[in-house]
């Protein structure tokens, strides 16, 4: 693999950085082989477009399909691993060089597989399946079929009957109040903020680096095209999250990587 170049004013805001946050989208986990939510679908779902799955629209019309492609969605996470971006924030952290959130977009579970300290999802886990009518939990009800199928149908809730959804927030649903007001508060009190992986298109989450930049912060995106944010952002330093991570842990903490 050809050397990968940190650029110097980030290490130096990295170094002094007592509080840092990362705010990741689908590409953060793109080189773990998750496709991001604008790649094209493959497969079963290639007709589909996930912005037209992920809608409360889509569950209402056809629950059997989303749910199917849920169920996929889910199976894959489970199948990849964390990859060397995920791994250095984890190591970072345990540098203990900085105070580290991990604000993400993602419904996966690899910043907390790659030991990331502290995670908050803006857009949910799919892991934490619960009811669509009461929101009890149903972690555990949940068959995944040894090969995908275009519709299966949700199961049923234990305490209502109520179809059981994905732990996600689809399209035009409120954000959870609590990862959301501590993804601000993160942003709001960082030294330095790095935007990694995402189109910056959808908010109120393309929102969080405007708020730590006028509070103070550095905000530095790692994406390998422009987005939406780069405006914004101090610094662009167009690398993938796999590369340029590693990189840049390795820069400021002792030679442990
Ligand atoms: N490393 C870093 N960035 C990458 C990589 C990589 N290896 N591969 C792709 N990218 C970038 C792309 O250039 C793009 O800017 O990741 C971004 C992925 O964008 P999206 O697919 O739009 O994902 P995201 O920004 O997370 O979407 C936001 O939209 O549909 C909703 O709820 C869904 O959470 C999702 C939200």
């Amino acid at each position: 693999m050809d050397r990968v170049e940190v650029p110097g004013p980030l290490v130096e805001v990295a170094e002094a950085a007592a509080r840092v946050v990362v705010l990741s989208g689908a590409g953060m986990s793109a080189e773990s082989g998750l496709s991001t939510f604008r790649d094209p679908n493959t497969g079963l779902w290639e007709r589909f477009r996930a912005e037209e799955l992920a809608t409360p629209e889509a569950w209402e019309a056809d629950p059997s399909l989303v749910w199917a492609w849920y169920l996929w969605r889910f199976e894959r996470i489970h199948l990849v691993q964390p990859n060397a971006g995920h791994t250095a924030i984890g190591e970072w952290g345990r540098l203990g060089l900085a105070d580290l959130t991990v604000v993400t977009q993602n419904v996966d579970d690899l910043h907390e597989r790659g030991g990331a300290p502290v995670v908050h999802h803006l857009h949910g886990l799919i892991r934490d399946f619960r009811c669509s009518e009461c929101g009890y939990p149903h972690a555990d009800a949940v068959a995944v079929p040894s090969t995908p199928v275009e519709r299966i149908p949700p199961p049923a809730c234990v305490a209502c009957f109520g179809l059981v959804r994905p732990g996600v927030v689809w399209f035009g649903e409120m954000l959870p109040d609590d990862p959301w007001a501590r993804a601000v508060d993160a942003c709001d009190r960082a030294d330095l903020v790095l935007v990694v992986g995402t189109s910056g298109l959808v908010y109120p989450a393309a929102g969080l680096p405007a708020v730590a930049r006028a509070s103070g912060a550095f905000v530095a995106e790692i994406n390998p095209l422009e987005s939406g944010v780069s405006d914004m952002a101090h610094l662009c330093w167009r690398e993938t999250a796999a590369r340029a991570l590693p990189a840049l842990v390795a820069a400021i903490g002792p030679d442990t990587l």
